[in-house]
């Protein structure tokens, strides 16, 4: 049985393909578009899957669409006769259920050359959140939890996953939201793009939550452990804010309201330096968000007694508040997906149709993420020959190593050194996070690579943390916690006598955003990481996403392009090696 799972008209469009059950191919639509957060029909990565499978569109038995316009219906009638939201918001809601209903003359649009005869399935968009955590979590029982902006008139749900049945129990409705107060927020403190929130958690720990009784007034915790928004201070649920549903970059204009700005003081315009007050701002709004998910968590893990906890949903990509779950709520072990935004949508849809089929089958295990494209040796080298001239004016060497080992020598030689590395290996990794296959690496021992990187290289906000992929046999000698973190998803304090060892990956407040490296998950890279140990002692590396213009390279010319344009001095790529530090010096 082949499904296709699909997030469409979502920021984060995505498409991925099951075979019986077993993942076999996922891909974001940005990362072909090379448009950051594409929305829209992803037929690029649909064609991918396909290809990738080795399937035709007439082979697929059904389609898996994250989002179902029927769901909750009740609750949005009953919000629309109470609240009288615009003209322009309903007609966009209608819109957008008339695109999804859409999907198969879509379908047949992205792939002209195939013809679908299978079902088309909606799954809920938070049930399809709940299935992307928990049918790829190590965990037989797990209670599922998904807290995001909106979707399908839902912002928060729950329920619980045991083998291969999955229920939803609870929701929080529209227009009450973590995810929009937290957004909301963001664009307050004058980061407006759709998915800059990790900037906010990155500015907090700079901060004191001095405005958290402010907060308090915003963000209403229930008795219940539930959260209401006092809306006095939002915009979105009485107008369009939003845009972009069917392709670009989805964009929201301010979610929040002037009487903010007399709770607040005055906002802060994007190109405006970031003073103490805001860094106070965002701790506040972390406390506030960490506070509400902290009380809803407690009242959930009250009605299961369950202390496995999986969870997906925009705000699941708040690493920081993921790593104080296990500590401040009484749930112990905790799995978020490495997709866990609406991307993952695709993955969890997929899942749940799969699990909900007739087709009696046991759980399959998600051991890893680098489910997208990737590109044989002889690929590579003719991406390198096209480019010889540019590579010659640069001065670049180029040879191919013999064997695995001699890559990995190399490189480690290469980043003790003092270089800056990109890393360019096997299939491109599903979700936003670099998990060793397309990233930077650099040594996390020099104070000096957080500042280089973020001007020279990445040309991003230098208050931005970095983090170290490390082995995990080694996490315990150098983290507060033994646990495993394979998708960057928890951020967790280094032990303070081992903050000194690793400046470049050491957040001011002593955290880090930890990515744990097994043999198993990513042989590779966990040997590269072990060269490095054995010449400078120190098990881990900085790593940060391989990007062009903020998205992910995909292809090796786009890795090879961004090189090029960069002070990156060494790239590899396969078993090809590029030095040009002879140059850069
Ligand atoms: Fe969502």
């Amino acid at each position: 049985m082949i499904v296709l799972g699909l997030n469409a008209y979502h920021g984060d469009a995505s498409a991925c393909l099951l075979r019986d059950g077993r993942l076999v191919a996922a891909v974001e639509e940005e990362r072909f578009r090379r448009i950051k957060h594409w929305s829209g029909f992803p037929s690029e990565a649909i064609r991918y899957c396909l290809a990738q499978a080795g399937v035709r569109l007439q082979d697929v038995d059904c389609v898996a669409v994250n989002g179902d316009p029927g769901a909750n219906l009740g609750g949005k009638l009953r919000f629309t006769l109470r609240s009288l939201p615009s003209p322009a918001l309903l007609l966009d809601r209608l819109q957008n259920s008339g695109r999804r209903m859409s999907i198969e003359a879509a379908l047949e649009k992205a792939v002209p050359e195939g013809t679908f005869h299978g079902i088309v399935q909606p799954v809920e968009h938070h049930l399809a959140h709940l299935a992307s955590a928990f049918f790829t979590a190590p965990y037989e029982h797990a209670v599922a939890v998904s807290v995001d902006s909106f979707g399908d008139m839902s912002s928060a749900a729950w329920g619980l996953g045991a083998g291969t049945r999955l229920q939803m129990d609870g929701r929080v409705g529209f227009p009450h939201s973590l995810g929009i107060f937290y957004q909301a927020l963001t664009q307050f403190l004058g980061f407006p793009h759709y998915g800059d929130e990790h900037k906010v958690m990155g500015l907090a720990p700079y901060g004191q939550p001095s405005y958290l009784d402010e907060m308090r007034r915003v963000v209403k915790v229930q008795a219940d452990g539930t959260f209401r928004l006092q809306l006095d201070y939002f915009r979105h649920h009485r107008e369009k804010l939003t845009r972009a549903q069917d392709g670009g970059t989805p964009e929201s204009g301010p979610l929040w309201s002037p009487k903010l700005e007399q709770l607040l003081g005055p906002p802060r315009t994007p190109r405006a330096p970031v003073t103490p007050r805001h860094a106070d701002i965002a701790s506040s709004v972390q406390a506030m968000y960490e506070e509400a998910l902290g009380a809803l968590l407690g009242h959930i893990h009250a009605i299961y007694g369950v202390d496995n906890l999986v969870l997906a949903g925009g705000c699941a990509l708040n690493s920081a508040a993921n790593g104080r779950i296990c500590t401040s709520t009484p749930f112990r072990h905790l799995h978020v997906p490495a997709a866990a935004g609406n991307a993952g949508g695709a993955l969890g849809a997929a899942l749940a149709v799969w699990h909900d089929s007739e087709v009696e089958a046991p759980r399959q295990p998600v051991e890893h993420a680098c489910w997208g494209p990737g590109y044989t040796d002889a690929e590579i080298g003719v991406v390198i020959k096209n480019l010889w001239s540019r590579l010659r004016a640069r001065d670049c060497a180029v040879r191919s190593a013999g064997n695995d080992a001699e890559v990995c020598e190399f490189t480690a030689r290469a980043l003790a050194d003092g270089k800056v590395v990109g890393w360019f290996q096997g299939r491109m990794e599903w979700g936003p996070r670099p998990l060793g296959n397309r990233s930077i690496l650099a040594d996390p021992r020099r104070a000096d690579m957080r500042e280089f990187i973020s001007q020279k290289i990445k040309r991003r906000d230098s208050f931005r943390p970095f983090s170290p992929s490390i082995l995990r046999e080694a996490v315990a000698d150098w983290f507060e916690v033994d646990a495993d973190v394979p998708y960057m998803s928890q951020a967790h304090p280094i032990r303070e006598e081992r903050q000194d060892q690793v400046p470049a990956v050491t957040h001011v407040d002593g955290s880090s955003h930890l990515h744990t490296v097994s043999a198993s998950f990513n042989p590779l890279y966990h040997r590269l990481i072990s060269a490095f140990r054995d010449i400078t002692g120190v098990p881990m590396l900085l790593n940060t996403s391989f990007t062009d213009h903020e998205l992910l390279v995909c292809n090796p010319a786009e890795a090879l392009e961004c090189f090029l344009r960069s002070d990156m001095e060494v790239l590899v790529m396969g078993r090809y090696l590029l030095d040009r530090s002879r140059t850069t010096g």
